[in-house]
């Protein structure tokens, strides 16, 4: 899960799921029941052939902590998971569950799922012919992607201490400074592991592309995680990142959740906004990038 905001601009007209959609809830906490019964052959097909896919490349890219979470999961090949039975494991190690959502919610719906260990996963799963492009995160994205790492007691917190941020963000006006923490860290963060680097965020470890991109690939940047120039760049929606930001370990995040943030916004207020892609001087790189994607793409 995402959160609207970041998202909703970027969706056109057809998008058809949640917040998105324009879609009115019958609860105010924007919650449906999962309907794990209803899903079709073809749904749980179409979990099977992501799953595998990921399953595949994921070893050896995937930090340990991710794989460990994944052991531990009632999640396999054959099926869509059950909400329930996941939160049931989850609540015993890190008091986490999840609750199924149409799709995409008002940020402080998401917020507050956040602060109370609740994670809003999309009930839906993509279609056949849409495993690789995705406008809107699915069940595969949040459940494959984000619910193993949810079993990490730092990144537990940390997501925790995301949601109870983000309501004072936007009191502040300052979401746009935060979401980048999150985007660049739970949905697109690296991690340091025995010299190497391994993939911890979900938006990656849901995608097979993006898997092999963010690690294996000359283009992106890789640069050390430093908060303030997180909260200073702007990310890609639609497309790979350019940059990447690592982290030393996971208990990094629980520093970051301890800091308070109101001083660092107030400084970065009156500096400007960087590009994806740029570099700094300061920035200490692992690699630093060709940017050859996506000057292609954008040809
Ligand atoms: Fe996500």
């Amino acid at each position: 899960m995402i959160t609207a905001s970041s998202v909703a601009d970027a969706l056109d007209s057809s998008s058809k799921h949640g917040l998105a959609a324009g879609a009115v809830p019958e609860r105010s906490d924007w919650t449906i029941d999962q309907g794990w019964e209803a899903y079709t052959a073809e749904e749980h097909g179409v979990w099977k052939t992501l799953f595998e896919r990921q399953s595949q490349l994921l070893p050896g890219r995937a930090c340990k902590e991710f794989v460990a979470g994944m052991q531990q999961l009632p999640m396999r090949a054959d099926e869509i998971p059950d909400f329930r039975r996941l939160s049931e494991v989850l609540m015993q190690h890190t008091g986490w569950q999840i609750v199924a959502v149409p799709g995409l919610v008002p940020d402080d719906v998401f917020f507050d799922h956040l602060a109370n260990r609740r994670f809003p996963a999309g009930q839906f799963i993509r279609k056949p012919h849409e495993l690789d492009y995705l406008e809107e995160p699915d069940v595969f994205h949040d459940v494959f992607g984000h619910v193993p790492m949810l079993m990490n007691p730092a990144i537990a917190d940390f997501i925790q201490a995301y949601g109870q941020g983000g309501m004072r963000a936007k009191e502040l006006g300052v979401l746009d400074k935060l979401a980048r923490v999150y985007w660049y860290t739970v949905e697109f963060g690296l991690v340091q592991e025995e010299g190497e680097l391994r993939i911890y965020g979900a938006g990656i470890a849901s995608s097979r592309t993006e898997t092999v991109f963010a690690l294996d690939d000359a283009s992106p940047n890789r640069i050390r995680f430093d908060l303030e120039r997180v909260m200073r760049t702007q990310y890609r929606i639609d497309d790979f990142q350019e940059s990447y930001f690592v982290i030393r370990d996971l208990n990094e995040l629980l520093e970051l959740a301890q800091i308070d943030f109101a001083p660092l916004y107030q400084r970065i207020a009156c500096q400007s906004d960087l590009q994806p892609g740029d570099v700094l001087a300061q920035d200490r790189l692992f690699t630093r990038g060709s940017g050859s994607y996506h000057l292609a793409v954008e040809r």
